[in-house]
């Protein structure tokens, strides 16, 4: 695994008791024997999505980790209101960027069309990118899942030439905050068939896996314990940030 990353995703949510708990109350004094100062190199695969208005309080609080956005527009400057650059995040201070969530695209109408644009303006900018893709429960139910990811990811896919990095998030919708899942061998077995897709369709080597959908505590060390599953994404349970260390510690056990 190349870079392999477990991601805090808030959404538009904040920790219920505020930021600064979870930083200095919930993350760090809940493992206090960890050296959080000279311990940087083993946050290395975590990052953090908060709201972007609340970045900046965080990175005060976290000396540790990466930062990221929750999506990035796809113009680069101009009269796009309410749209933020990947010039912006960059200045912010973000490394990476998820892009094609589920929310954008049921939210906000984003097609597989704008989440390449995206795609293009993360590569360009050198941020990293984590594309979300995943099916919905009746294509799941029907068995669709691999043809249904197959086409979003030639979409998305077909027209890139990178050797950055990057990461797809495989995000089945059916799993997004309800609490049920598939099962960790079903994810490794369509992890696999991501990985072969896009190095079909695009000239990319580096590519890692992650997975999101009702990722906590209890189900999260069996995902990892998989050889095709780099990392997670994860919502609600993000939002603890003793539940997110605690899922962090298991992910780097089973590095
Ligand atoms: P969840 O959300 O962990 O709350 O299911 C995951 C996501 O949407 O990224």
């Amino acid at each position: 695994m190349s870079h392999p990353l477990v991601i805090a995703n808030w959404k538009m949510n904040l920790p219920s008791k505020g930021i600064s708990e979870w930083v200095l109350n919930e993350m760090i004094s809940s493992n206090e024997e960890k050296d959080f100062e000279e311990k940087t190199s083993f946050f290395k695969f975590m990052g953090v999505c908060p709201p972007i208005s609340h970045l900046s309080e965080l990175k005060t609080l976290m000396n540790f980790g990466h930062f990221g956005s929750q999506d990035i527009s796809r113009f680069q400057d101009g009269a796009k209101t309410g749209d933020i650059s990947a010039d912006m995040i960059i200045d912010r201070g973000c490394t990476f960027s998820i892009i094609g969530h589920s929310e954008r695209r049921e939210f906000h109408n984003e097609t597989n069309d704008v989440v390449s644009e995206k795609l293009k303006i993360c590569l360009e900018k050198n941020i990293l990118p984590v594309v979300c893709i995943g099916e919905c429960l009746e294509d799941y139910n029907n068995g669709d899942t691999l043809d249904v990811l197959e086409n979003q990811l030639k979409e998305i896919f077909s027209s890139i030439i990178s050797e950055n990095k990057l990461i797809v998030a495989y995000e089945p919708i059916w799993a997004i905050g309800s609490g049920k899942t598939p099962s960790a061998k079903e994810v490794n077995n369509i992890h696999q068939h991501i990985k072969d897709i896009v190095q079909s369709v695009a000239n990319i080597n580096d590519i890692n896996i992650i997975y999101g959908g009702s990722v906590k505590r209890e189900n999260a060390k069996t995902f990892f314990l998989e050889k095709n599953i780099d990392g997670a994404l994860i919502g609600g349970a993000s939002l603890n940030g003793r539940e997110f260390l605690d899922i962090y510690n298991d992910f780097m056990e089973t590095l």
